[in-house]
C-alpha cells in the first residue's frame, strides 16, 4: 500500500459534480510488461496528445448500501461490457478513497474520437476518472495542494490502466523508477524534467486508422506474456537503453537518433508480440506498407517524418509541425489509401487534462 496517498481525515459528504477532461498519450519508449499490482517492467516515456481526449462527469450523493455504487454511461448509453474493468478499479482503490464507499455515482463518459476506430482509450477514460475523484477528495479536504492532486490522480490511474498515469501530465511525461530521472517512481508518473532541445515542443501525431475493428489480444494479456518471455530480460535492458538515447537525442535536437529509437521502440514491441508464448500478430498487411512508404518519403524528401505503433494495427506519424504541409500531402497522395474508409485523424502534443 502507497502510504501517502491514503484517505485519512475526518470527512462528511453530500452530494456534487465534477467534471474533467484527459488526453490520450503515445509512448515513444514503450510500456510493455508488468507485474503485480501494476508496476511497469521498465520505464516507459510518452507524450499527451490534443485533440484525442475523454470527458468524463461524475454526479455523486451520499448513500448507506455497501461496497462501490455506481452507473456507468458511455455517450449516454449503459454500458455493461467496461463494467468488470470499472469493478477491479474501484476494488483496487478503494482503500485508498473510501469516501467513494459513502457515495452513490454515475458516470457519464464521451471521447473526442470514434470508439470504433481502433484507437485504445482506457489512458484518457482512466486518467478522466481519476481527476474526477480527486475532485470529490479535494471538495472533502479543500486544503489538498496542487501536486498532491496530480500525482495522486496519476497514482490511481494507473491501477485503472498502466498507461492512463502517463496522460495526466502536459507535454511529456515518464512513468516507472530509472536512475536517469531523478524523482521518478514506479506508482505514478511525472513530467520529463531533463532538457528538450526546441525541435521536440511542436510534435505532431497523426492517427492513421489500419483497422478500426476491437482488439482481439488485450493489452493485458500482452503485458501478462511478457513475464514468461524468452526475450523478456533482453528487452528490459532494451527499454533502459533507450530511454537514455531519447534522453540524449532530447538534449541535443539528434533527429537522427530520435527517429532511430522511436522506430526501435515500435517494432520491438511487435516483436515480442510475435515471439511471445503464445505468438499473436496485430499488424495488418496495410501497417507494412505504411512503414515501408513512411522509409522512402523520410529518404526522398530529406524528411523527419517517423513511425511508431500501440498495441493495434494503426499507424502513428510523428513529425515536427514544420513538416506539416508536406506531410499531409504525403498521406492524402500515398497513405490515406492504406486506412480504412481513408480515415486519419490529425493530433499533436497537448497540454494535459483540465476542469470541465
Ligand atoms: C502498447 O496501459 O493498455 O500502449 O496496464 O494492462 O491497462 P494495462 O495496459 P495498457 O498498455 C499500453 C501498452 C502500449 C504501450 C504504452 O502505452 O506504453
Amino acid at each position: 500500500m502507497q502510504d501517502e496517498f491514503v484517505f485519512d481525515s475526518l470527512y462528511s459528504i453530500s452530494s456534487g459534480v465534477v467534471q474533467w477532461r484527459s488526453p490520450s498519450n503515445i509512448a515513444l519508449i514503450k510500456y510493455w510488461g508488468k507485474k503485480p499490482v501494476q508496476i511497469p517492467s521498465n520505464s516507459s516515456l510518452s507524450f499527451s496528445l490534443s485533440k484525442c481526449f475523454t470527458s468524463t462527469k461524475v454526479s455523486f450523493k451520499k448513500n448507506n448500501k455497501k461496497g462501490i455504487n455506481y452507473q456507468f454511461f458511455f455517450d449516454g448509453k449503459k454500458k455493461p461490457r467496461f463494467e468488470n474493468k470499472l469493478d477491479y478499479f474501484f476494488e483496487k482503490i478503494s482503500k485508498y478513497c473510501p469516501y467513494l464507499l459513502k457515495v452513490e455515482m454515475v458516470i457519464e463518459s464521451s471521447n473526442s474520437f470514434p470508439h470504433s476506430s481502433g484507437i485504445a482509450s482506457s489512458a484518457s477514460a482512466f486518467s478522466a476518472l481519476s481527476l474526477c475523484i480527486m475532485e470529490i477528495e479535494k471538495l472533502l479536504n479543500p486544503k489538498l495542494e496542487k501536486p498532491f492532486f496530480f500525482r495522486k490522480a496519476s497514482f490511481l490511474s494507473r491501477l485503472g490502466s498502466g498507461s492512463a498515469c502517463r496522460s495526466i501530465i502536459e507535454k511529456f511525461s515518464v512513468w516507472g523508477k530509472t536512475d536517469l530521472i531523478s524523482n521518478s517512481s514506479d506508482f505514478f508518473a511525472l513530467p520529463f524534467n531533463l532538457k528538450i532541445h526546441n525541435s521536440f515542443n511542436d510534435l505532431c501525431d497523426t492517427i492513421l486508422i489500419v483497422d478500426k475493428s476491437e482488439k482481439e489480444f488485450s493489452s493485458t494479456k500482452g503485458h501478462e506474456l511478457m513475464n514468461s518471455h524468452i526475450f523478456g530480460d533482453a528487452r528490459i535492458r532494451q527499454a533502459k537503453s533507450n530511454l537514455s538515447l531519447i534522453i540524449e537525442a532530447f538534449e541535443s535536437g539528434n533527429y537522427e537518433l530520435f527517429i532511430k529509437v522511436v522506430e526501435t521502440e515500435a517494432l520491438t514491441l511487435h516483436a515480442m508480440m510475435m515471439t511471445s508464448n503464445p505468438y499473436f500478430i496485430l499488424m495488418k498487411p496495410n501497417t507494412l506498407k505504411i512503414i515501408n512508404s513512411v522509409w522512402e518519403f523520410r529518404v526522398k524528401e530529406n524528411s523527419k517524418l517517423c513511425f511508431t505503433l500501440d498495441a493495434g494495427a494503426n499507424v502513428h506519424l510523428i513529425y515536427p509541425k514544420s513538416e506539416q504541409d508536406s506531410v499531409q500531402r504525403f498521406i492524402l497522395e500515398v497513405l490515406s489509401c492504406y486506412c480504412e474508409n481513408g480515415k486519419f485523424i490529425n493530433d499533436m502534443i497537448g497540454t494535459g487534462p483540465f476542469k470541465l
